[in-house]
């Protein structure tokens, strides 16, 4: 198994200086692993922590606590070698490409800019040749090289940016919410891409995105955020049908169903009351105050992060009390789901 693992995160801590004393606590205790090849889905609301894990990864943010191991290697430890090695290794895509492309540049200037800065296909003709091979993977054309951002689609930028982003060959990439900015129509080719060359080249992906239904089908494994916190992980197919933890019974039942009888049967968890801050998150479980099944001891204790099942993480009072087998627990539980 553990030849499998490409990335561990223990423990992980993000929180910035806000100054006087006050600090944001953007992550906050975040445990997890990736394996070789896997999609991990990132999900959560706006602001819970997703795309600062991913920047935390990629060294790009030092961490407040906690361990970011990528094959064996502490990136928060690295030399500046170290560290220059490891940009070519994990990429990352971004949400808006327009904003993450350079206008003033042409696409073979944007795509070739990362073999530039490592020293590779240092032979102009043989960077071209490169350019014009990373346009066909993604779906564009050698026409394309020398235009400009502007002069493409949404879709068509998002091409362009993985294209930049399989310049180096990478083995990691990290997508923050790539196909959130598009039409739903080009969705779904955008992630037939990413699949794809996931395939061909044995690609791992960290696929962040704030909607369940947008990961469902990508992931192999999914981890549920809330509040700088991992609240439920584990694998896609597990999370949909057999979902423990309140807040991802919740995300799973804002997504409608398309079969019109299933959707009118079936109950709804809404949440009730506003995403506190995370500058003073709720004591214990962060979730509590929108919890359904709060219970006295959330406020109290911080939930543990527990297997309650084989590869079934949860992080939730409810389930550490199960396995006391608390008569008053069942009750709750029946009353809310
Ligand atoms: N550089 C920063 N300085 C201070 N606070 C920050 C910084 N970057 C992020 N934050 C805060 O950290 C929290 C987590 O932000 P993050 O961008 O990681 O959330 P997210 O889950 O990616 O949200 P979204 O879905 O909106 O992209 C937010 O409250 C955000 O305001
Ligand atoms: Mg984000």
């Amino acid at each position: 198994m553990s030849e499998r693992v490409l990335l561990q995160i223990k423990d992980l801590k993000k929180h910035f200086d806000l100054g006087k004393n006050k600090s944001l606590k953007a992550v906050n205790g975040v445990t997890f692993t990736i394996f070789k090849g896997e999609t991990f889905g990132l999900v959560g609301e706006s602001g819970c922590g997703k795309s600062t894990i991913g920047r935390t990864i990629m060294g790009l943010y030092n961490r407040t606590d906690g361990k970011v191991i990528y094959q064996g290697k502490d990136v928060h430890k690295l030399d500046e070698k170290g560290r220059f090695s490891l940009y070519s290794q994990i990429q990352m895509i971004f949400q808006d490409p327009y904003a993450s492309l350079n206008p003033r540049s042409t696409v073979s200037e944007i795509i070739s800019e990362p073999m530039i800065v490592h020293g590779l296909y240092k032979n102009k003709r043989e960077r071209l040749e490169k350019v014009y091979h990373l346009l066909e993977e993604v779906g564009l054309n050698r026409d394309h090289a020398n235009r400009y951002p502007h002069e493409f689609s949404g879709g068509q930028r998002q091409r362009i940016g993985i294209a930049r982003a399989l310049a180096l060959d990478p083995e990691f990439i990290i997508a923050d919410e790539p196909i959130s900015a598009l039409d739903v129509s080009v969705q779904a080719q955008v992630v037939n891409l990413l699949d794809m060359l996931q395939e061909e080249k044995g690609l791992t992906y960290l696929f962040i995105a704030h909607d369940l239904s947008m990961v469902q089908h990508i992931s192999d494994r999914i981890g549920v955020m809330y509040l700088g916190h991992m609240v439920e992980l584990t694998s896609s197919p597990e999370l949909y049908s057999n979902p423990k933890h309140p807040y991802t019974k919740a995300l799973l039942s804002a997504i409608p169903i398309p079969d019109p009888d299933i959707e009118e049967k079936r109950e709804r968890t809404i949440l009730t009351g506003e995403l506190p801050s995370p500058i003073n998150p709720p004591s214990g479980c962060v979730f509590r105050t929108r919890c359904p099944a709060a219970m006295d001891v959330c406020a109290e204790k911080t939930p543990a992060w527990q297997e309650i099942e084989e590869n079934h993480y949860v992080a939730c009072h409810l389930f550490e009390e199960k396995r006391q087998d608390s008569p008053s627990l069942k009750i709750k539980e029946k009353q809310h789901y």
